[in-house]
């Protein structure tokens, strides 16, 4: 993997003309924030060496840099996920990269299901904490100390000041945001009642099928992390519907215009 990530390195080096130190992933139906960004240059994730090739419906892949405001940002549009096939190690390999090219700060954002009894449908949720329930863990194996530590601390997996920085933000720009634990399942399916009855009881507050692999690597490498997800459904007894993937996303879309500003607020912040 050192080898690889090296390479990758490499090439976005020889590709851009100076690296940001900032790093975004954008989820399902997020891609308006890519349209913010301005003087860019896209490189289709198939052709970036060692890049897996993303193949969900709605999720089209491609590393986009350029400015977000006045930051310099680099931003992933489309991710990897684990239920789509891809090994751990895939799934976070553009985190290591980020990392390796010496981003300093993750902003990611998802779609989720909201199980906390006060979440509406269109609701973003500010990620506190997670709890990790994927089956495989992205460091299992031979640790790389360049990589990062054998044992990584998760105290404050997602940044208190970048957390209170968006409160602010939300305040200011008079943006419902609701604050909880993000529960990381493999998906693909959505969950049973029973689940979400059950993640509900656990301490989680929303779940979803990614993040939680990519900030624990982002933690490993020592990078700042910041997520947010938009809650597309709800897993509250009583309030449990059929959900589909076109909903979450047509829900995701309705709700961008605020992720949007909020994201490109807390960069101009940084
Ligand atoms: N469960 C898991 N992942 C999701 C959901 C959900 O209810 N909604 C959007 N992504």
């Amino acid at each position: 993997m050192l080898a690889k990530i090296k390479q990758t390195v490499a090439f976005l080096e020889s590709k851009l003309p100076e690296i940001p130190a900032v790093g975004i992933i954008l989820g399902t139906g997020l891609g308006d924030l890519a349209n913010q960004i301005t003087d860019k240059i896209e490189l289709p994730y198939e052709t970036i060496p060692n890049f897996p090739v993303s193949t969900v419906e709605g999720h089209s892949g491609k590393l986009i840099v350029g400015k977000l405001g006045q930051r310099k940002v680099l931003a992933m549009q489309g991710r990897f996920h684990f239920y789509e096939g891809y090994s751990m190690q895939e799934v976070t390999f553009p985190v290591r990269v980020m990392a390796a090219l010496g981003i300093n700060t993750l902003l990611l954002s998802n779609a989720a299901g909201g199980m906390h009894p006060d979440f509406e449908i269109g609701d973003l949720m500010l990620i506190r904490d997670h709890i990790n329930l994927f089956p495989e863990h992205p460091l299992r194996g031979k640790n790389s100390e360049s990589l990062g530590t054998r044992f990584p601390d998760m105290s404050e997996a997602y940044s208190k000041t970048l957390r209170e920085k968006a409160k602010k933000i939300a305040q200011d720009n008079h943006i419902k945001l609701q604050e909880g634990v993000y529960v990381g399942t493999q998906g693909p399916t959505f969950e049973t009642p029973a689940e979400y009855a059950y993640f509900r009881i656990i301490g989680g507050d929303a779940v979803g099928m990614s993040t939680v692999p990519e900030v624990i690597v982002a933690r490993h490498a020592g990078l700042h992390c910041f997520a947010i997800s938009i809650i597309t459904d709800l897993g509250v007894l009583g309030k449990i519907v059929e959900v589909t993937h076109e909903e979450v996303q047509q829900i995701a879309n309705n709700v961008q215009p605020l992720m949007t500003l909020l994201m490109k607020e807390l960069v101009a912040d940084l």
